[in-house]
């Protein structure tokens, strides 16, 4: 496994494979990679012929110093971790190479990117497709793999690579969740020893959300007030927002809930607790509450 820090490297790397007519899967990371990161890194592996993974604290899609800063980081760990799924190539972002001195070249996808976490985020999905954007470059992948659990950052990702003309197949991996149902993320580390207790329950509300629809509940109104209510008893956590979309174009819907074909609903959240933000969400179609629900272990960071 080659482990490189310019992505001027990485890019040799990636060309001599593409040149020998071998497929590149990619995954790119924040680091702090646990369960839900190596399940994309496994999936790559399965249907690539070279699998490259970048660990990238993208500072320009943090709003807050203070979740930057706090952001969990073992590099160690998180290269052992990519050796021991037989990752091939480990990019280790520099600042210097994505967003050097006076950079000005942003990429924006504009209409998806307004609401849910874009609302309270400025400029964390320009962050996102910027970035993205230029590893994709450096990277040059047949195939790149995103999770669900960020589902909106997995629609804009589409949205870019297919209006850009990307040569890229963009895959999506259902969310890896802890036994208790909580999705694993790398800020979980960062819940104190309460409120890991109340997180699940966010899990159990979506799901609770998810089978009022399906049983017949038609507006989304009323999904959105059962939701409230009970966040409301959520011990300890802030409301950031709570959205009952349509899951094929994150916009409202024009009629009733589950009317709809294809994509169906999305029902998705975010609460704060203390520092620590927590998103979420569920897809719930004509057959029933698709819940991404995989068993992964609590492991890694
Ligand atoms: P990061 O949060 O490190 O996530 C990297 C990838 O892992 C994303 O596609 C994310 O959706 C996926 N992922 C995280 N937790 C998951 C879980 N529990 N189950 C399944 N997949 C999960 O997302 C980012 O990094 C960044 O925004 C990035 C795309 C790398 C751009 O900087």
């Amino acid at each position: 496994m080659k482990v490189l820090r310019r992505s001027s490297k990485a890019a040799i790397w990636s060309e001599a494979y593409r040149r020998s007519a071998l497929s590149i899967g990619f995954v790119p990371t924040l680091g702090g990679l646990h369960e839900g990161h190596l399940s994309l890194v496994r999936q790559a592996r399965l249907e690539c012929d070279r699998v490259a993974v970048s660990i990238y604290l993208n500072p320009s899609q943090f709003n807050s110093d203070e979740d930057l800063e706090s952001y969990p980081c073992d590099l160690d760990a998180d290269i052992e971790s990519c050796r021991a799924e037989g990752v091939d190539l480990v990019l280790l972002g520099q600042q210097e190479d994505f967003f050097p001195e006076n950079f000005q070249s942003w990429v924006l996808v504009e209409d998806l990117a307004r609401e849910l976490c874009g609302a309270g985020r400025p400029g964390h999905f320009r962050g996102v497709c910027t970035v993205v954007t230029q590893l994709f470059h450096v990277i040059r992948p047949h195939r790149a793999y995103f999770g669900l659990k960020d589902f909106q950052q997995a629609k804009i990702v589409k949205k870019l690579t297919e209006e850009l003309l990307f040569d890229v197949e963009i895959c999506l991996m259902p969310t890896i969740r802890s036994q208790d149902g909580l999705a694993l993320s790398s800020r979980n580390d960062r819940l104190t020893e309460t409120q890991r207790a109340a997180a699940p329950a966010l899990h159990e509300v979506l799901i609770e959300a998810g089978n009022l629809i399906s049983s017949g509940e038609t507006s989304a109104k009323a999904v959105k007030e059962f939701l409230l209510s009970r966040l409301a008893g959520v011990a300890g956590c802030e409301l950031e927002y709570v959205e009952v979309l349509s899951a094929a174009t994150l916009g409202e819907f024009p009629g009733q809930v589950l009317n709809t074909s294809g994509e169906g609903v999305l029902v998705a959240l975010a609460i704060i607790f203390e520092e620590v933000r927590l998103i979420d969400n569920i897809q719930v179609q004509d057959a029933g509450v698709s819940d991404q629900v995989e068993s992964g272990s609590e492991g890694g960071s």
